[in-house]
């Protein structure tokens, strides 16, 4: 199948890669000239395990290439659009001005029979505006919403064998020749038995957001447990692992810390509330507010139990902060919890030196006022207190004896609670975790 992706960012130049690695030809658009200058050299502008691997065989096999130039879509069938929607400045709704251009840019290379599928995350109701908008332009082509739910750090495997598929297409026959498209392209999921859940526009787009509500709200009740556990004098971890044991709540997505960012689950929820409302249910997902605020409270006690332990005084101190991503496998900065306490600590006069396997750059383009070490040891040397804020196995691994000997005062807050507490404090640590005694 010819393709084209629009938009080649985290989602966009997986998807075009990945769809070349299953033997489509793909072509990737994107404005950002420079993006495209290193993709189209095998270089990825961003980390991601596994892709340089399959972008570099695509590109040497014939079947990808890369473009500014909208006009290169035309030929493909099926065109998906992996456009941002960051969130909009001062408003809780999301930004489609990237989504609307991309659709416009696009219309007059399109031709009768081409299948346009939107990726991008959008409140619900923009495919329908878009389909009409389609209609209206008069190409004969038509739209279908496919929901990406890939994670960063897993992006390829999760493009290449996705745990469901979602086909939101218009009804009737055009709609059966839309599913029959997709199931085409992603032949070889469809093959192995992944779910394929075909539905209308509107609930195609609510699947997504929704999704994320939930995960979003399953993180911030453990962590609203860890507020009540920090007052209670209780253990979040052996309550999280206690009630985990239920099948029917299950332990994954509760683990109590610094809270969650990125891309996608701050401003989706953040733009879920705010569709709502337009919509005029906006009490129905209210309880997303109180997710948010709880998520971001979190942020504020890792940066509290830090100047706690430093005697109530960060001025000149040295904190050691590790971890910049807002995961690890990352290098994606967007809406960091991480970078965020590293900010703050540093707001408050502290000698923040922060370190990250791969988010040192994007960090140092948002914040140059901080210090950056790429060398962990480097970091946490002379360190008043150290911060752990991305659970990498790099700083999970670390052995408490023998970095003892190089911090200033044996202090760590554990801001992910991925440290074996027992082993930090017989090293001579004074160890301080998120909702634990
Ligand atoms: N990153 C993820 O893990 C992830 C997962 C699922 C869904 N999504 C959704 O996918 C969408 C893209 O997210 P992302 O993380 O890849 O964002 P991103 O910012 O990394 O990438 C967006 C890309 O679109 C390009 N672009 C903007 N306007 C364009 C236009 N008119 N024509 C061509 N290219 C244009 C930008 O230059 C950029 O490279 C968002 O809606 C996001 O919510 C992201």
């Amino acid at each position: 199948m010819r393709i084209s992706v629009i938009g080649c960012g985290y989602l966009g130049a997986v998807h075009a890669a990945a769809m070349a690695e299953l033997g489509h030809e793909v072509i990737g658009i994107d404005i950002d000239a420079n993006k495209i200058a290193n993709l189209a050299e095998g270089k990825p502008p961003f980390f991601e395990p596994g892709l340089p691997e399959i972008l570099s065989s695509a590109i040497a096999s014939g079947r990808l290439s890369f473009s500014t130039d909208m006009a290169d879509a035309a030929g493909a069938t099926v065109h998906f659009v992996a456009v941002g929607t960051p969130q909009k400045r001062g408003s809780s709704a999301a930004d489609l001005r990237y989504v609307n251009a991309a659709f416009a840019s696009l219309a007059p290379h399109l031709a009768a029979g081409d299948l346009v599928v939107g990726k991008s995350t959008v409140p619900v109701g923009t495919a329908a505006r878009l389909a009409a908008d389609l209609t209206a332009a008069g190409s004969g082509a038509m739209l279908a919403w496919n929901p990406e739910f890939l994670r960063e750090g897993f992006a390829v495997k999760d493009t290449i064998s996705p745990d469901r598929l979602v086909y939101g297409v218009p009804s009737g026959a055009e709609g059966e020749r839309a599913s029959a498209l997709l199931n085409e392209i992603y032949a070889s999921a469809v093959a192995t038995g992944t779910p394929v859940v075909v539905t209308d526009y509107a609930t195609s787009e609510l699947v997504k957001v929704a999704a994320n509500a939930f995960l979003a709200t399953k993180i911030s009740f453990i962590n609203a447990m860890a507020e009540i556990a920090e007052v209670a004098g209780a253990d979040v971890t052996q309550l999280a692992d206690a009630i985990g044991y239920d099948n029917r709540i299950g332990r994954r997505f509760l683990n109590a810390g610094v809270g969650f960012g990125g891309g996608c689950l701050p401003k989706d929820i953040r733009a879920f509330t705010a569709r709502a409302e337009e919509l005029g249910r906006g009490e129905s997902v209210a309880f997303l507010k109180e997710v948010d605020q709880i998520n971001l409270r979190r942020r504020q006690r890792v940066v509290d139990l830090t100047v706690e332990a430093l005697d109530g005084r960060a001025n000149e101190k040295k904190v050691a902060v590790l971890g910049l991503a807002f995961k690890p496998y990352s290098d994606d900065v967007r809406d960091s919890p991480a970078l965020e306490v590293a900010v703050q600590l540093r707001g408050l006069g502290a000698r923040v030196v922060a370190t990250d396997p791969q988010a040192i750059e994007n960090s140092r383009r948002l914040h140059p006022q901080l210090e950056y070490e790429a060398d962990a040891l480097d970091a946490l040397r002379d360190a008043d207190v150290l911060v752990l804020v991305t659970e990498w196995p790099e700083f999970r691994e670390l052995d408490p004896v023998a970095i003892g000997e190089i911090v200033r005062t044996r202090t760590i807050v554990d801001g992910r609670n991925c440290l074996d507490a027992a082993a930090w404090r017989a090293a001579g640590w004074t160890y301080r975790g998120l909702g634990r005694p």
